[in-house]
């Protein structure tokens, strides 16, 4: 049995991990052929995002058909071969699944359209036209939530994009057909779930006409860990994942509260393994809007990590923990140094992260530190999300060249572009064109390169990886910071009875002097890794020096 709070997991984001039939686009069979390499890595699961039937307006997170693979992908066969390869190789599989809203495309929303009274009509949230929108929420892609469909005068709600209608959790025979579906794909063999926005399931359905005539509330607060969710979790848990052996679960988590997720977590909630919150992701975004920037706020950043770290802690809790994903701009360009210490900070930053409590995740390509991809032009850019921010920050006043300043960092595209497999054309992802433009410094960021050299960042997170299967204090020593007032350094201990593991990093590109009680109490220890040939030389750290020790009492 996979102890959940031992492994690590890898992230699939299929449509730019490998093709193999040349046509542009990652699929199944690629994935098949790369499952070599990531089982050197060394983790447990893998995790595909969404390769269900969809249009693709939202890359997969807009599922038309929960029971069927898109044929860009492969066949239900192909799927198949996957779970059967990956198992063989000891590896476990997370299918991602969404169930907040699906495609406008589904025959569930076809049906639901078309009269008032169609057996599916309940599946959605509909208001009917009383001549003005029936709230003022704004959708996370911007623009009002809902959309009027003439058909039957009514407005249906859409906390995403408008091909992404929210399904309607108070309707049981919905939520019924949601549990049917997640038990067909776990009876095909799967061993897990990554559960989109699952904190968002349960709205407020009065729908209060919010006051606020500024757009700085959303409306989130009326369905963020809603009224009912823990009720649907629970009952989610009973009729899916309980009735198989060894499921684990990460429910993504939108702008939640450690107090939520203490609750979806501890084990007698019965409800997910871990959560996935995105509270330390948001320490760059001015006034907390993502499309203003500013540096990250280290102090926030470390408030986060003291505050949830020791809060699951205490009440056995459970976090994923992570850095990167397909949402996520790559952390190297975001925290650490894109040029002269790209290894070093690569590596300091997946020290900093996986010496902590949780289940660390890692995203295609982080793991031989990928860049963000800093697109130029507009026209290079894909996501839905982006095309739209861009439009709105347009309207809103800012000239060409700010916003697309904006969607250099922030663009949810700097992390999707294809994984750098090789210097040869295309990376080795493709033979044909891919479907988004090529990342950054390919010809000496990549796979092949990296496997190469011992000093590399894949032979740096390997090593972390398995450094968390062979301590149990990473899973289990208390958490506490050494170094609460620096804004250049991250310092802290994970200590159990017996033994105290001293995790020391420095966050900037400087050399730093640090108190000198922590260099000479750590290095009384054994350095477990490091990303410098002498760590702590002299009480001093070099810069994105990183290091680990553990003492015994
Ligand atoms: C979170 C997913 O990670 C993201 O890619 C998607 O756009 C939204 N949920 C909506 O499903």
């Amino acid at each position: 049995m996979t102890d959940y709070k031992k492994m690590s997991v890898y992230q699939i984001y299929p449509k730019s991990f490998q093709d193999s039939n040349g046509d542009g686009i990652g699929d199944i069979n690629g994935i098949i052929s790369r499952l070599p390499y990531i089982a050197e890595l060394g983790v447990e699961y893998i995790w595909l995002t969404p390769i269900y039937i969809s249009p693709g307006n939202d890359n997969g997170y807009d599922i038309a058909d929960y029971y069927n693979i898109d044929p860009v992908y492969g066949t239900t066969d192909d799927f198949k071969n996957l779970l059967h390869e990956t198992h063989k190789r000891g590896l476990k599989v997370m299918m991602d699944i969404v169930v907040n809203h699906t495609s406008t495309e589904h025959i569930w929303f076809k049906e639901s359209s078309k009269s008032e009274d169609n057996p599916y009509r309940n599946f959605y949230i509909w208001k009917k036209n009383e001549g003005k929108l029936p709230n003022n929420w704004v959708s996370k892609f911007g623009g009002p939530v809902w959309t009027l469909d003439e058909r039957t005068d009514s407005y249906y709600l859409h906390l995403y994009d408008v091909t992404q209608a929210d399904l309607n959790w108070e309707y049981e025979p919905m939520r019924q057909e949601i549990y049917k579906m997640m038990r067909h794909w776990l009876d095909l063999g799967i061993d897990g779930f990554r559960l989109d926005v699952i904190n968002l399931l349960s709205k407020d359905q009065n729908f209060p006409y919010d006051t606020l005539n500024t757009f700085t509330d959303d409306g989130r607060k009326y369905y963020t860990d809603g009224p009912k969710i823990h009720d649907y979790l629970k009952e989610m848990n009973k009729e899916v994942f309980s009735r198989y052996n060894n499921v684990i679960t990460v429910g993504e988590m939108s702008s939640t509260s450690l107090e939520a997720c203490i609750e979806y977590t501890k084990p007698e909630s019965k409800e997910l393994s871990m959560i996935f919150s995105f509270h330390h992701l948001k320490t760059d975004y001015k006034n907390k809007d993502k499309w203003e920037l500013q540096k990250p706020d280290i102090m926030e950043l470390k408030e986060y990590f003291t505050k949830w770290q020791n809060g699951m802690e205490k009440e056995s809790g459970w976090s994923a923990l992570f850095w990167c994903n397909h949402d996520q701009p790559r952390i190297v360009s975001r925290m650490g140094n894109e040029t002269e210490y790209r290894y070093e900070s690569a590596a300091m930053l997946a020290t900093l992260l996986h010496m902590m409590q949780g289940t660390p995740y890692i995203y295609q390509g982080e793991e031989i530190g990928m860049l963000n991809a800093h697109f130029d032009k507009i026209t290079d850019y894909e996501d839905v999300e982006s095309l739209n921010a861009y439009k709105n920050m347009i309207n809103a006043g800012k000239s060409e060249e700010e916003a697309l300043k904006i969607l250099r960092e922030r663009s949810r595209d700097n992390s999707r572009t294809p994984v750098q497999w090789d210097n040869t054309e295309n990376s080795g992802f493709s033979t044909g064109k891919p479907w988004i433009k090529m990342g950054k410094m390919a010809d000496r960021i990549n796979v092949e390169e990296d496997l190469k050299n011992e000093k590399s960042v894949f032979s740096y997170y390997k090593k972390l990886i398995n450094m968390r299967k062979e301590y149990d204090i990473i899973r289990d020593g208390n958490f506490t910071i050494l170094d609460a007032d620096s804004e250049d350094t991250f310092i802290y201990t994970r200590e159990t009875e017996r033994e105290v593991l001293y995790v020391i990093c420095n966050l900037t590109d400087k050399t730093l002097e640090i108190d000198k009680k922590i260099t000479d109490s750590a290095a009384g220890g054994k350095c477990l890794i490091t990303n410098t040939d002498i760590p702590c030389e002299k009480g001093m750290l070099k810069p994105y020096e990183t290091s680990v020790w553990l003492l015994k009492k």
